[in-house]
């Protein structure tokens, strides 16, 4: 389904803050609301951490209606001086550490950015939203998106149903530990001063522009390098693959559709098996790249130590964003592991960069020798 706003009172142009804009998901949802509403004013605000690349906009720079920001969620005179500058009516907050093993290793940056920064970026919306003249905009216009994760759910046997909106929160990671935290704090800005907020809950998203380090890219890379590719554990358990182009349409009916202050599950229906993704990419890897330097890709499997407290299954039902808002994944997990290997093949020049400095001792740190 294309989302496209259907009632008068979404229409005109929108101003939009995206924070963690340069980041995978967050650049991925810069391309599809330039592309499909390039009216839209978008600024992106982004600390460029070790995940925040500018290469993944560089399509965008120079565009009238873009600009790009150099800043911390944590800083609240930019912050303030941003939302008051660019007249901003909807916030698109994806800015975050986002990586469970860097949160097992040094949870503290997850607590400062995901917590305290989160708090920052309300309390610099609250203060600007109550100053601004309602009657200017309708209801729907204003949005402060929050883009939260399944693992505040915590984790499921093989046989539970699904997560549901209604699950309680259950995190087991200090990542997903900081995110339901930072969902606790946006939930009370609505029930408390009434602020425009939506909350999503999306499973393991994969597609372009991720970072090396989490599980899709990091096997492709991997085999495109000849190095081994590490499966945690017995290498079953199950994600629910998103493919991100699928999030960011849901993203844009949840905008621009959604009930304020309620939360939404986004899943990709496509529940697998670590092992059998891994097994899906050296499959493709074997079909589609010339001169890899292990063939079959399968013979650098190599099963390692299991991750801490390592979840083993998280599935997602959204039948709310099915029904009440209509919108459904597209993408199956084969065509989108296509898709997704061939952009890391033509992709090098991106990726190949950021194997270097910190992600590099942060590999060392992790896999050791492997
Ligand atoms: P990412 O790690 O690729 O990107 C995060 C971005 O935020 C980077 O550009 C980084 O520079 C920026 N950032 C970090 N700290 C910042 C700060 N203090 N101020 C400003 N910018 C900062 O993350 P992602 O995978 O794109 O995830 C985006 C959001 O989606 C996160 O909130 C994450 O929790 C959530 N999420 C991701 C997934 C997934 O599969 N990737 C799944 C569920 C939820
Ligand atoms: P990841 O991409 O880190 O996402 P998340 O932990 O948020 O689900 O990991 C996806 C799955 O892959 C998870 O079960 C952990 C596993 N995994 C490995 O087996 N090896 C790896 O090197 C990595 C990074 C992840």
């Amino acid at each position: 389904m294309t989302s496209t706003p259907s009632s008068p009172q979404v229409r005109g142009p929108r101003r939009l803050l995206v924070t963690g804009g340069a980041g995978f998901i967050g650049s991925n949802f810069v391309h599809h609301w330039a592309k499909t509403y390039p009216q839209d004013r978008i600024v992106v605000l982004d600390a460029l951490t070790y995940a925040g690349n500018r290469k993944s906009l560089a399509d965008l720079e120079g565009s009238e209606n873009f600009r790009f920001v150099e800043g911390n969620i944590g800083d609240r005179p930019l912050l303030d001086e941003l939302l008051a500058t660019e007249a901003i009516n909807t916030v698109a907050h994806f800015a975050a550490e986002s990586h469970v093993d860097r949160s097992i290793l040094a949870p503290d940056a997850f607590i400062q950015t995901n917590i305290v920064g989160t708090f920052t970026l309300l309390e610099a919306f609250r203060h600007y939203w109550q100053q601004a003249d309602f009657s200017e905009l309708p209801p729907k216009k204003w949005a402060f998106l929050h883009i939260s994760t399944d693992e505040v759910y915590g984790s499921l046997g093989d046989h539970d149903p699904a997560f549901a909106e209604t699950t309680p929160y259950a995190p087991n990671s200090p990542y997903s530990a900081s995110k339901a935290a930072s969902d606790h704090l946006v939930r009370a800005y609505y029930h408390t001063y009434g602020i425009p907020i939506l909350i999503s809950h999306c499973s393991n998203n994969y597609g372009p522009y991720q970072f090396p380090e989490k599980l899709i890219p990091l096997t492709c890379i991997n085999i495109l390098m000849g190095k081994p590719i590490p499966v945690y554990g017995d290498g079953k358990h199950i994600r629910d693959w998103l493919y991100v182009r699928d999030h960011c349409r849901a993203l844009d009916v949840l905008i621009h559709k959604g009930n304020r202050g309620q939360r939404y599950n986004i899943g990709g229906n496509n529940e697998v098996r670590n092992i059998e993704l891994v097994h899906i990419i050296c499959q493709l890897m074997d079909d589609l790249a010339v001169d890899l330097p292990t063939r079959p890709a399968r013979d650098l499997i190599t099963y390692v130590d299991d991750r801490l407290g390592h979840d083993r299954r998280y599935a997602i039902n959204a039948r709310k964003m099915s029904i009440h808002l209509g919108w459904n994944p597209s993408t199956g997990i084969e065509e989108g592991l296509r898709e997704t290997v061939r952009w890391y093949l033509d992709h090098r020049d991106w990726w190949e960069p950021l194997l270097t400095g910190e992600y590099h001792q942060f590999y060392q740190k992790m896999y050791g020798v492997v």
